[in-house]
C-alpha cells in the first residue's frame, strides 16, 4: 500500500489468485485484515442464540454468520455501557442531566446530546459538523426536509425518483405531491433500468433529468438502491441536476456507514439516513439528516431572522432562546436549526455508542476492506460450478456498489437455500420471489465467513440441480 494515506488512495478492483477458493486462503486474508480487532467490539449472536424463541443472554458459543447488516447492524458492545451511563445519570441527577455535563461520562448534557451525535456523524457522510442533525426517523425526516426543499409551482412540481423506490420513500413523495394539490400520476417521474437489466446507467438518469428539467422541482434518489445494491454516481448526478435548476436530495439508508459519500464536496442540498443498518445504533434508532451549509444560514435584518423555510419546533431554536420560552423563532444556524423536538436521550446514547466504534477507525479504512470483502464474495460465487442458476444483479464495478451483493436465483432455489442457511446459522436477507441480499460488513465480518457462506450456497444449488 506504500505510505499514501488510505483516504487518498483510489481503490481498484481486487483480483484473486488461483487458490483463492480454499479455506486457508480466506484465513490468510483475515490475518492481514487491518480492521480485524473491530469484530470483538460487537456482540456476535451464537448459532444457538440466533434461533432462540425466548429471551436469553448472549452466549459465547460458535457465532452465527451475520450478513444482514444492510437491514439491521449487530450490537456494538459499547451500547450497553453507554445506556447504563445514561440510565445512571438520569437516576442520580434527574432533570439536572439536561444541563449538567457529568464527569467520567462519554455523553454530554442531554440538551446538547443531539449536537454531539451530529458532530460525530458528520465525517461518516462527508459533511461539515454544522451540516448534520440527528432526530426522529428516516421517513419523518424525509417529510420534514421535503416540507422545506420541495416547493412546487404550477410549472415545476415533479419529483424524479427511482423505479423501485423503497415503499416508505415512495409513499412520502406521493403524499407530499398530493398535499400540494398535484397528481402523483403526473408528478412522479420514475427512472427505471433498461428492459432486462437491473442497473440504471448514469447516462439514463441524466437524460431523464434533461427530459423533465423544466417541469421538475426535486430529484430524490437513494445513494445505494436497497434492492439491487447499486451505488449511484451521486457527484455527477447532483451536479447535473443542480445545473438544470433542480434541488437534489439523497436517501442514504443503505449508504451511510457503508460507502464514503462526500455530501459537502458534492454540494448535495439535503440527505437523510437511518442509523440501524451499517451504523449499528439499534432497531428504529434515531436517524440522521444533512442540509448544505447554504441552507442553514441565519441572517438578521433589524433583529429579524432570515432563513430557509422549514417546519419548526423549539429544538430548532437557538439554545439560549430555547429555555426563555419566547415565541419568536430564532433558529440555530446550520442543521440544528432544522431540529424539532427534545430528542430521546436513550436513543442518542445508543447512537453515540455506535459512533464510538466508527470514531476508532475511518470511512476510507472501512471502504478499503469492504471493497475487498465483497469482491472476494463475488469471486467465489462466480467460480462456483453452478453459475447458470443465479445472476448477481449488483454492478460488478466497485465504484457502483457498497458491501451488498443482490443475487437473483432461478425460481425454486430460494427456499432450499434459506433452509440450509438457517440450519447452518447463516443470516442473509430474502426479497421474494427470488432475490437474496448478502452484505458482508467490514467492521464485523470475516473472509472465512464469506468462504463458508459460499460453501452452503453451492450445496443448495447442487441439491436444486440434482432434484
Ligand atoms: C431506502 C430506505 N428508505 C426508507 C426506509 C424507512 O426507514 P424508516 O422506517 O426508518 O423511516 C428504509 C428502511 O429500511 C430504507 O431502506
Amino acid at each position: 500500500m506504500g505510505s499514501m494515506p488510505i483516504s487518498e488512495q483510489k481503490l481498484t478492483k481486487p483480483t484473486f489468485p488461483a487458490g483463492a477458493n480454499s479455506l486457508d486462503y480466506a484465513q490468510s486474508l483475515d490475518q492481514k485484515d487491518h480492521l480485524r480487532e473491530f469484530r470483538s467490539k460487537f456482540i456476535l449472536p451464537s448459532k444457538g442464540n440466533i434461533k432462540s424463541k425466548a429471551v436469553s443472554t448472549p452466549e459465547n458459543g460458535d457465532p452465527c454468520i451475520y450478513f444482514c447488516g444492510n437491514s439491521l447492524g449487530l450490537q456494538p458492545r459499547a451500547v450497553a455501557e453507554y445506556l447504563q451511563i445514561h440510565l445512571n445519570t438520569w437516576a442520580t441527577v434527574g432533570v439536572n442531566g439536561h444541563f449538567r455535563k457529568m464527569e467520567k461520562s462519554p455523553l454530554i448534557q442531554w440538551q446538547l446530546l443531539a449536537e454531539q451525535a451530529a458532530e460525530q456523524s458528520a465525517p461518516i457522510v462527508g459533511a461539515k459538523p454544522g451540516e448534520v442533525g440527528v432526530m426522529g426517523t428516516l421517513t419523518m425526516n424525509l417529510h420534514l426536509l421535503m416540507a422545506s426543499f420541495y416547493t412546487p409551482t404550477k410549472e415545476k412540481n415533479k419529483i424524479i425518483l427511482d423505479w423501485k423506490a423503497f415503499p416508505s420513500d415512495h409513499f412520502a413523495i406521493e403524499s407530499q405531491i398530493r398535499g400540494h394539490g398535484f397528481d402523483p400520476k403526473e408528478a412522479m417521474v420514475m427512472i427505471s433500468p433498461e428492459e432486462g437489466s437491473y442497473e440504471v446507467s448514469t447516462e439514463k438518469i441524466l437524460s431523464i433529468i434533461d427530459e423533465h428539467a423544466s417541469t421538475t422541482a426535486l430529484l430524490l434518489l437513494p445513494g445505494i438502491q436497497y434492492y439491487t445494491g447499486q451505488y449511484f454516481d451521486m457527484k455527477t448526478i447532483t451536479a447535473y441536476a443542480q445545473s438544470k435548476g433542480l434541488i437534489v436530495g439523497w436517501d442514504l439508508a443503505h449508504a451511510a456507514g457503508n460507502v464514503p459519500v462526500q455530501l459537502h464536496d458534492w454540494n448535495v442540498d439535503f440527505a437523510v439516513w437511518c442509523t440501524y443498518k451499517y451504523m449499528n445504533a439499534g432497531p428504529g434508532a434515531i436517524a440522521g439528516f444533512y442540509v448544505h451549509e447554504r441552507h442553514g444560514k441565519v441572517e438578521y435584518v433589524d433583529d429579524k431572522p432570515i432563513f430557509r423555510h422549514r417546519l419548526s419546533g423549539w429544538y430548532g431554536g437557538d439554545q439560549v432562546g430555547r429555555m426563555n420560552m419566547e415565541n419568536n423563532f430564532r433558529p440555530s444556524p446550520g442543521a440544528s436549526g432544522y431540529q424539532v423536538s427534545n430528542p430521546s436521550a436513550v436513543d442518542l446514547a445508543s447512537l453515540l455508542a455506535a459512533l464510538s466504534v466508527f470514531n476508532a477507525t475511518s470511512m476510507p479504512a472501512i471502504r478499503e476492506k469492504s471493497v475487498y470483502l465483497t469482491a472476494y464474495l463475488e469471486h467465489l460465487l462466480l467460480a462456483s460450478p453452478n453459475t447458470s442458476a443465479f445472476t448477481i444483479i449488483t454492478p460488478s464495478d466497485i465504484e457502483a456498489r457498497g458491501t451488498q451483493l443482490s443475487i437473483l436465483l432461478k425460481p425454486g432455489i430460494i427456499d432450499i437455500l434459506f433452509e440450509m442457511l438457517e440450519t447452518e446459522g447463516i443470516v442473509a436477507d430474502k426479497r421474494r420471489p427470488d432475490v437474496i441480499r448478502v452484505a458482508p460488513v467490514p467492521l464485523y465480518n470475516t473472509y472465512e465467513e464469506v468462504w463458508r457462506f459460499v460453501q452452503i450456497f453451492e450445496k443448495a444449488l447442487a441439491e436444486f440441480e440434482g432434484q
